[in-house]
């Protein structure tokens, strides 16, 4: 499934806002085909490491390599180019445009070009509720709905790899259950994936490794089963206040 070499290497990242330092030398890494979570309370991180890997807020020291190359401090277009894609924090779709309307903005950024048309019809086979509603005015969907068109809108691009920032957030918990699931088949079509999630049982449920952002440092990593059997992941959690 996977073939050992780091698609992303995060290496020693440290974001900061003015006096607050919101991540503290934090390395991990993603390899081809792998589900990877990045585990942690309210305010460890998470969103930060993500957004700064991703060029939306600075990197203060660091390495972000994907596929090889250094990409940290490099403008968002261009990492989404370069095959890396983020579903961010909160969905935020374009609530008045359509649901085929934000899917098309999603291709903006495609590594190649054209194929947006191929890369919808794609889109709307794996989620055959967006299909449905492709005409609808993405702000009626249900919270759910919204998640998977946010998360459809990332694949639009056609990633290598794809961070989802805490996709099961404010979701009732069958609605999460479809959301992992999906998780896993883009896993299984050919995706990468960094999973952060506050979610830790569903999350180390679906992912192969898993690491804890403790206050802005990696507390605890390893093989997703090993960190459900050692229990200490709730400690590494609680690091975090
Ligand atoms: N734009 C910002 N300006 C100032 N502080 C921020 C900003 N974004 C996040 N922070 C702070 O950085 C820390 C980490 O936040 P964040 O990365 O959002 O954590 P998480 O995603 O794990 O909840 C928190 O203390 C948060 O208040
Ligand atoms: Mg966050």
């Amino acid at each position: 499934m996977t073939d050992g070499t780091a698609l992303l290497a995060i290496e020693g990242l440290a974001v900061r806002y003015g006096a607050i330092d919101a991540v503290r030398g934090a390395s991990l890494e993603v390899r081809k085909g792998e589900i990877v979570t990045l585990l942690g309370a309210n305010g460890a991180g998470k969103s930060s490491i993500l957004n700064a890997a991703m060029g939306l807020v600075p990197v203060a020291a660091g390495r972000v390599v994907l596929e090889g190359e250094d990409v940290a401090g490099r403008a968002p277009e261009r990492i989404v180019r370069r095959g890396m894609t983020l579903c961010p924090e909160g969905r935020r779709v374009f609530a008045n445009l359509t649901v085929a309307e934000n899917l098309t903005l999603g291709a903006a950024a495609r590594r190649a070009a054209g194929g947006a048309e191929a890369a919808r019809a794609d889109m709307f086979r794996l989620f055959p509720i967006l299909a449905e509603r492709g005409g609808q005015m993405a702000g009626t969907l249900s919270g759910g709905e919204q998640q998977m068109l946010a998360i459809a809108r990332a694949m639009m691009s056609s990633p290598r790899i794809v961070l989802l920032d805490e996709p099961s957030l404010g979701l009732a918990p069958r609605i999460v259950d479809t959301i992992f699931e999906l998780v896993v088949r883009l896993r299984d079509r050919g995706a990468t994936v960094l999973l952060v999630e506050q979610n830790v049982d569903l999350a180390l449920e679906i992912a192969d490794r898993g690491y804890v952002l403790a206050t802005g440092a990696i507390a605890l990593s390893g093989p997703a089963a090993d960190l459900r059997a050692s229990g200490n992941v709730e400690r590494a959690y609680l690091g975090a206040h």
